[in-house]
């Protein structure tokens, strides 16, 4: 078989790969490990604290927060590709009993028992879950969101990250 065909063959497998990639406002860019263990320490996680990712993405932040933070993690994602394969890294490292991942819309799920929530979602998306953090989160929930800020709430502290700054919260 020459390329050609090997392309065309593979072709809607490729599109829907694109597809599920791109389909989301937030593009699945994973924030480097180094990043995440910055903003985990900025948001003081703790030995069975509970810490919600929000896209949790491939999953990396979730391992990092129970494998070198002891923490509780849940991740809510809503691109399946990625819920797949988050889910496989978690069954490999053997996290299955402190790490779950809901295959969903962050707004479909209530996160009144987060101690802890890691966002690095788009500018337009951390604005929109204002309201909601309002609503359902319990006085003393740390939030961290990488690169935007939460306009109209003062941070506690920010940090460089990278190219970007991370803004620590509390509610
Ligand atoms: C920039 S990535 C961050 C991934 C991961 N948190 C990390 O830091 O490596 C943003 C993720 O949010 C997911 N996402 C965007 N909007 C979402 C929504 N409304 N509900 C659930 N997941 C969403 C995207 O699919 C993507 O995987």
């Amino acid at each position: 078989m020459d390329w050609h065909w090997f392309l065309l063959t593979l072709s809607p497998f490729l599109f829907w790969l694109w597809f599920e990639l791109i389909r989301d406002e937030a593009l699945p860019i994973p924030l480097p490990r180094v990043t995440i263990r910055k903003m985990l320490k900025l948001a003081n996680v703790k030995k069975n604290d509970l810490v919600y990712d929000l896209g949790s993405g491939d999953g990396r932040a979730l391992i990092i927060a129970a494998k070198e933070f002891h923490a509780k993690a849940i991740g809510i994602e809503k691109n399946r590709l990625l819920v797949w394969l988050s889910r496989l890294i978690v069954k490999k490292n053997n996290l299955h009993d402190k790490i779950k991942i809901i295959c969903g819309d962050i707004f479909d799920e209530n996160l009144k028992n987060a101690d802890v929530i890691l966002m690095y979602l788009s500018h337009k998306l951390t604005q929109e879950l204002k309201h909601k953090f309002k609503k359902e989160l319990r006085k003393g929930t740390r939030i961290v969101s990488a690169s935007h800020p939460i306009v109209g709430w003062k941070e506690i502290k920010k940090i460089r990250t990278g190219h970007f700054y991370s803004y620590l919260y509390k509610i």
